[in-house]
């Protein structure tokens, strides 16, 4: 589903990644860890192509995506569902709207966006907000908003870059609960996260990143 051979990611002169080769089954939830700065965003941004690579082949469900043009990049995105940090939502639509909007730019019909929606967000358990904007929830609520915008046009690939960051346990436990349904569904997931007790006792396969590199692999 996702291979990395010898990919490398330079920024003016840094290093992020180096050399990474690695592969993701179909159906595979696995997680990325290490200290700030070993390169786990960046390896989630190749993935997406929010970034290109300097070295090495990146292949997405089967195409290669390293050297992919610009016009050919919205379709491979529209295969992958993103809960990353700089994607925050937008605080002048309704909750209903933020998750719409994702299945509106792949041009869906607008009954089939309404019954979408609506299972979506009852799947994070906030139908009953549907109607409220993003400023009168809280923190885990708009967490499971962007949850459920990433997974709404069910997408093959769900990436998750430290998904339950500000969360108490209580509720980052009831997030990894949420992607933990996503992936028995069949949906490919992949979480960068330092922290452990998300992987701890999963039994998921571990990635770990030290000034990146590639540094081992476990089971939480
Ligand atoms: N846009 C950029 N320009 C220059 N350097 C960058 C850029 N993005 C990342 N880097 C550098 O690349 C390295 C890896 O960064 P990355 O964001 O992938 O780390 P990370 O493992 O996600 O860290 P954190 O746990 O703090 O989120 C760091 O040294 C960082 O400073
Ligand atoms: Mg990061």
């Amino acid at each position: 589903m996702i291979h990395f051979e010898g990919v490398s990611k330079v920024y003016e002169g840094q290093t992020a990644l180096a050399n990474a080769t690695f592969s993701v089954e179909r159906g595979e939830m696995l997680f990325i860890t290490g200290p700030s700065g070993a390169g786990k965003s960046t390896l989630l941004k190749l993935i997406y192509h929010a970034v290109a690579p300097e070295e090495g082949s990146i292949t997405i469900n089967g195409q290669r995506t390293d050297s992919m043009r610009a016009r050919h990049i919205p379709a491979l995105r529209r295969n992958i569902g993103v809960v990353f940090q700089d994607f925050r939502l937008l605080s002048g639509r309704t909750i209903y709207e933020n998750v719409a909007l994702a299945m509106r730019i792949r041009d869906a019909a607008e009954a089939q966006v309404k019954a979408q929606v609506m299972e979506t967000l009852k799947m994070v358990g906030l139908r009953h907000k549907a109607d409220a904007y993003p400023d009168a929830l809280s923190g885990g609520e708009q967490q499971r908003v962007v949850i459920a915008r990433a997974i709404v046009a069910d997408p093959i690939i769900v990436l998750a870059d430290e998904p339950t960051g500000n969360l108490d346990p209580v509720t980052a436990a009831g997030i990894m609960r949420i992607f933990k349904d996503i992936n028995s569904r069949g949906t490919t997931i992949v979480i960068a996260t330092h922290n452990k007790d998300l992987y701890a006792n999963t039994g998921r396969r571990v990635l770990r990143l030290d000034s990146g590199a590639i540094a081992g692999e476990d089971r939480g």
